[in-house]
């Protein structure tokens, strides 16, 4: 766990926040010293209004922010109220995502647009509100080095293709060039842009994966390091991508994964 001097003055966006691991997230930056703007679905205020309380009574800064991210008046408005509670913004993690998984041959044009609009336009138009307030706002070397800082929450799945879920894999595999290309287009006015890929993490969007003894044990078989991961595993080094410690990366995808895209059926095999 990082102390409060490592993002001490910063603001943080956090989307997605609600549950998971932008929950974890949040509850990280704010640990480290970040005032966070927690972003959720007007149909999950009763759990964000539990974490901002929860951020709070641990003597941190939260304010929660409704905004659908696939949504472009949504999200400039979310921003404009960020800027308006903080004065600006210094660290925006882009989290939020959603899984419909369906067969290939089953899968509706609806599913596919979801999953896209959610993953991969949404962290385009957040990425684009929070660049605009960084060049806005300049540089202030006292809060950081970088005028500003993104993560964006990738996969495993940029790289591992995931048969029954090509709008995921799609969306993700499309975030890297995304990503890569935000942080070679800004580099110059040191704004640093990066991803962060979860294996598998024990949340929500992939219960049925570990919640029975059954699935964990298939679930294991992928995970080298021989435990599925925790959103506090996921928020650690999103604190360190979105601080100073990590001033010289810019455009790289951390694996966060316990060791899944070493492709461990090739132990034996191949
Ligand atoms: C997915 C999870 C999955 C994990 C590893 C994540 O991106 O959201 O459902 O368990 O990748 O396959």
């Amino acid at each position: 766990m990082w102390d409060r001097d490592l993002l001490s003055g910063q603001v943080a966006l956090v989307t997605g926040a609600s549950s998971g691991i932008g929950r974890a997230c949040a509850e990280a930056l704010a640990r480290a010293g970040a005032r966070v703007a927690v972003n959720h679905l007007p149909a999950e205020t009763a759990e964000a209004r539990s974490l901002v309380g929860s951020i709070r009574d641990a003597g941190g800064e939260a304010i929660p922010v409704v905004a659908d991210v696939s949504t472009e008046d949504q999200v400039r408005s979310m921003f404009a109220e960020v800027v308006g509670a903080f004065g600006t913004l210094h660290i925006l993690v882009n989290n939020a995502g959603i899984q419909s998984d369906a067969a290939f041959t089953d899968m509706t044009l609806d599913q596919w647009r979801k999953v896209i609009e959610i993953n991969l336009t949404g962290q385009f138009l957040c990425a684009r509100e929070a660049v605009r307030e960084f060049l806005r706002r300049g540089p202030q070397p006292e809060v950081s080095k970088a005028l500003g800082k993104i993560v964006c929450m990738s996969s495993v799945h940029q790289t591992i293709p995931w048969a029954g879920h090509a709008n995921y894999a799609a969306s993700k595999g499309g975030l890297a060039l995304l990503m890569q290309t935000i942080a070679q287009e800004f580099a110059s006015h040191r704004i640093r842009v990066n991803a962060n890929a979860p294996g598998a993490i024990r949340t929500p969007i992939n219960r049925d994966a570990w919640s029975s003894e059954e699935a964990a044990e298939e679930l294991l078989a992928l995970i080298p390091y021989g435990r599925i991961g925790e959103p506090g595993d996921i928020a650690d080094a999103v604190c360190w991508l979105v601080s100073d410690l990590s001033d010289y990366v810019t455009g790289t995808t951390l694996y966060v994964d316990g060791g899944m895209t070493l492709y461990p059926g090739f132990r034996e095999n191949g």
